[in-house]
């Protein structure tokens, strides 16, 4: 194994990834930022030199797990204290698992300002996959917004709320075409002849089969992904191999990723075009394309079609469907305790409160402390946050009715979390319910820190407690760390708190994460080792780097 030794500098840049000149958040000048490729058992160095003048920072190993270093995971309030304008700061972890991740900032709404990347780990040479291919790539697509990360999470925040409404376009490997001559865009701000927003392409050898690791880190948007004319098998789930299945398009959520096998077997004498849609929501905002170029065809020639349009933004079943088709492959598999220790219900619900907008999880709306919990709970320090835990399921959800909108709009706000007891298995119930406005329940892709979760099933409708867990799939579950709950259905986990630390687990959308979609898992917090002193320094932490 060896170290990989990384130097990045943070900055705020113009950057015209759909052609519209926007302040862009850059690593070495780059957004997306440079990809990290490694193998397995290495260990990962990077000085991060947070150069946002005005602004602090943090950025997420997502999908890494961070064993014995649950420090390195970059959750700001979480794992560390943010990293102040001019200092430079040292994460250092193992990646210990190959598989295809992502890093992105979190802090704040940082991530949607253009702070993402990817992370690919290679198996240690001489061992195989359990599937072949000729070349390997990783995209990842985004969605994109023109307001600043500010002015949205101040709407957010404001009464009244202002919702950071759909993305203005959709990116595939940093790259998205906004219509520059849309009403009320300003003269030079705009320009779709800037090389900086030409077509993401992807090159290809007739005949030959690619890899393609793709990863979604959308702040809002979920995506169907598809190449015109071509199958895609998909091989891999967030970093574990799955059963192979072929699909025409490929459903994807915030924080997850995928690969899949194409090979290019169409007609070699044109290009095809390669096509991100937002679905789950009602929307206008324009597909994003790319370009399946087959060699020698020129990158920049069209095809000569009109891009697929892809499955209706309301069709709920194909998106079922493919995630109930997702299974560990056969000679993978790690099959999952055969039963829990405990069970928590989170219930997902929009509230209001004075006239704002929140997220809540069994009535409370998640926020942030100002002391990392992992500071915190190491040294003591629990006054920094609220100490009644939220409920493993709330007083009454047999009864509630997840089809129509909550029926009392009260929550309240904390900063608690969840203590989980050290090497317990822990099965989590995802169950959705209608929003605020009638008729309405949204995708929500969960992300947990610091696992890899049993994907045990997925149902419609409310989760029974009693008939439903014989439905689980105990024996070829995939392994993931990001699922959705689809609308007004449930999506059962299960893992093991056997990852010392403190953990984040939240909704992947940024605006809903900033509302108060998420929640926080404690497990052996006496088995991590000496915290260092440099995610330290903020709230009550400070005492301890005082001399
Ligand atoms: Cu990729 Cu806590 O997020
Ligand atoms: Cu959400």
């Amino acid at each position: 194994a060896r170290i990989r030794h990384y130097r990045w500098e943070v900055k705020y840049e113009f950057k015209s990834p759909d052609c519209y000149r926007k302040l862009s958040i850059t690593i070495n000048g780059r957004t997306p930022g440079p990809s990290i490729l490694a193998e397995q058992g290495d260990t990962i160095v990077i000085d991060l030199k947070n150069s946002l003048l005005t602004e602090n920072v943090a950025i997420h190993w997502h999908g890494i797990r961070q064993i014995g270093t649950p420090w390195a995971d970059g959750t700001e309030g979480v794992t560390q204290c943010p990293i102040l304008p001019g200092d430079t700061f040292r994460y250092k972890f193992v990646v210990d698992r190959a598989g295809t991740y992502l890093y992105h900032a979190h802090y704040g709404m940082q991530r949607e300002a253009g702070l993402y990347g990817s992370i690919r780990v290679a198996l240690p040479a001489g061992e195989a996959e359990p599937f072949s291919y000729d070349y390997d790539r990783s995209i990842i697509l985004n969605d994109w917004y023109h307001k600043s990360t500010y002015e949205q999470a101040a709407g957010l925040s404001s009464v009244p709320f202002v919702w950071v409404g759909d993305p203005e376009s959709l990116l595939i490997q940093g790259k998205g075409r906004f219509n520059c001559s849309s009403p009320g865009i300003a003269a030079g701000v705009c320009n779709a002849t800037n090389p900086e927003c030409s077509p993401y392409v992807l090159t290809v050898v007739p005949g030959k089969t690619y890899r393609l690791r793709i990863g979604s880190l959308t702040a809002l948007a979920s995506l169907s992904f598809e190449v015109e004319g071509h199958n895609m098998t998909v091989v891999e789930a967030d970093g574990h191999y799955v059963e192979p299945f072929v699909v025409k398009n490929l459903f994807i959520y915030s924080g997850e990723t995928y690969s899949v096998l194409i090979t290019a077997d169409q007609d070699p004498s044109r290009n095809y075009w390669v096509v991100s849609k937002m679905v789950s929501r009602n929307n206008t905002v324009p597909s994003g394309l790319a370009v399946f170029n087959y060699y020698p065809n020129h990158p920049t020639r069209s095809p000569p079609t009109v891009p697929p349009s892809g499955p209706l933004w309301n069709d709920i079943e194909p998106r079922v469907n493919q995630s109930l088709a997702i299974k560990s492959h056969p000679g993978y598999i790690h099959p999952p305790p055969q039963t829990s220790d405990r069970v928590i219900i989170l219930l997902n619900t929009q509230n209001r409160i004075n006239g704002s907008v929140k997220w809540s999880i069994n009535n409370v709306s998640f926020t942030l402390p100002h002391t990392p919990y992992l500071v915190s709970l190491k040294h003591d320090l629990l006054h920094t946050f609220n100490q009644t835990p939220p409920p493993d399921v709330i007083n009454g959800y047999e009864t509630y009715d997840i089809n129509n909108p909550p029926p009392n709009l009260s929550f309240t706000t904390s900063n608690s979390l969840y203590r989980l007891k050290f090497n317990t298995t822990v099965d989590i119930v995802l169950q959705n319910a209608n929003m605020i406005a009638n008729n309405n329940s949204e995708t929500h892709p969960w992300h947990l820190h610091g696992h890899d979760f049993w994907v045990l099933g997925y149902g419609r409708g409310k989760f029974n407690v009693s008939e439903d867990p014989k439905t689980y799939n105990l024996a070829n579950p995939i392994m993931k760390n990001t699922v959705p709950v689809h609308p007004y259905g449930w999506t059962a986990l299960r893992f093991v708190a056997d990852n010392p630390g403190v953990w984040a687990f939240h909704c992947h959308i940024e605006s809903h994460f900033y509302m108060g979609m998420g929640a926080v898992f404690e497990e052996g917090i006496d088995k991590v080792g000496k915290l260092p002193s440099s995610i330290m320094g903020c709230g009550d932490s400070k005492r301890f780097i005082r001399p």
